[in-house]
């Protein structure tokens, strides 16, 4: 068997990041620096489980809590492994193949791979100078009307929010399923999964990997209006979020205290690593986010590959188009944030000696 063997549309795919980690660092994911969900690790201890009964087909408890949670009904939540699960899945719903579907540049990479996994075609929208949507390049038009556009807010790896009259105006003239990737709005404390019931083709997908600090349980979710959500679930693999994941998950939307912690630390830490980067030469962009996407004082290769010696992993984006020399940086505790910029210190020393 080789390649050719493999269905035309993902031949080219390759397996994703997959660092050596041992007991790094890790500042290239862009998890919760403040540790494990308390209340879903709670959860888990006090756990009596029958192995051998199935979860419930459609995580009903957890989208109850999430209908609480938003004012909207359990009927408006598509429950799944992780919101990459739930990306993959209302791209296999609603993509025929060879139909076009649009992401804007720089934006998360895992999007071009599941337009792949459904057989779309690409089409790929430059952001401006400020990472922000041009918006009638993003709406397109004709086919690319019709296909499947995604936006991500806050942005990875730029770390901007777009314009909420951008994001409205693309509602507007986008005529197929747009897509609002809300990975890290806990962050930026917006949200438009309270509105899903007020557009025909808006979905917003969201995650417990990022502030709800449970990415090791794989648990996402997206929001839109009773029809889509149905279509969404009908496709959806049934069982696929386990149910030790969904009552973790059920635990650690009823602590908002530590969500709220959790946004309030990198909201107070924000600006104080972005000026540390700047003063150690970097050209940090501006970030409504919890990581910041940086221009490297020297080559972007050094740089990562001085703080894996010292045991410190952040991520490399500078060999992609528009991120030339780029690395992007969780933001951590002050206490990590001094041991993250200690290290890039010492690796400019060495480099400059
Ligand atoms: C923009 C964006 N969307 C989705 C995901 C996937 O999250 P999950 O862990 O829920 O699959 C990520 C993860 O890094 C992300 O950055």
């Amino acid at each position: 068997m080789d390649r050719s063997s493999m269905r035309k549309s993902v031949q080219k795919l390759t397996m994703y990041y997959n660092p050596k980690v041992g007991d790094a660092l890790r500042m290239d994911t862009n998890t919760n620096v403040l540790g494990s969900n308390p209340a879903a690790a709670e959860y888990l201890k006090h756990l009596d489980l029958n192995l051998n009964g199935y979860p419930n087909t459609y995580s009903d408890g957890l989208r109850t809590e999430l209908a609480r949670l938003y004012g909207l009904k359990m009927e408006n939540f598509v429950a799944g492994n992780g919101s990459d699960e739930i990306l993959n899945t209302i791209y296999t719903t609603f993509t025929e193949p060879g139909q076009v579907c649009t992401i804007p540049v720089p934006s998360y990479s895992l999007y071009s791979y599941f337009v792949d996994l459904a057989s779309g075609t690409l089409r790929e929208v430059e952001l401006d100078e400020e990472f922000q949507l041009d918006v009638d390049e993003m709406a397109g038009k004709g086919a690319a009307n019709k296909g499947i556009l995604i936006m991500p807010s806050p942005n990875n790896p730029t770390g901007n929010c777009f314009r909420q009259k951008d994001i409205e105006s693309i509602l507007a003239k986008h005529e197929g399923i747009v897509i609002l990737d809300e990975a890290y709005s806990e962050y930026a404390r917006q949200t438009m999964v309270s509105k899903v019931d007020e557009f025909d083709n808006l979905i917003v997908c969201k995650t417990f990997s990022k502030a709800y600090a449970m990415a090791n349980l794989r648990v996402g979710y997206c929001a839109t209006n009773l029809k889509v959500a149905d279509m969404l679930n009908s496709v959806k693999v049934p069982y696929s979020l386990n149910s030790v994941s969904e009552g973790a998950a059920i635990a650690a939307l009823k602590d908002q205290d530590f969500v709220k912690r959790s946004v309030d630390m990198v909201s107070e830490q924000r600006p104080k690593l972005f000026a540390k980067l700047k003063e150690l030469g970097f050209e940090p962009y501006p970030s409504d986010s919890n990581f910041i996407l940086a221009k490297s004082p020297i080559d972007h290769v050094k740089m990562i590959e001085g703080l894996k010696k010292r045991n410190v992993l952040i991520r490399d984006f500078g060999s992609k188009r528009r991120t030339e020399n780029c690395v992007r940086m969780t933001i951590g505790t002050e206490e990590l944030n001094k041991i993250m910029t200690d290290a890039i210190e010492d690796v400019l020393r060495e480099e400059r000696r």
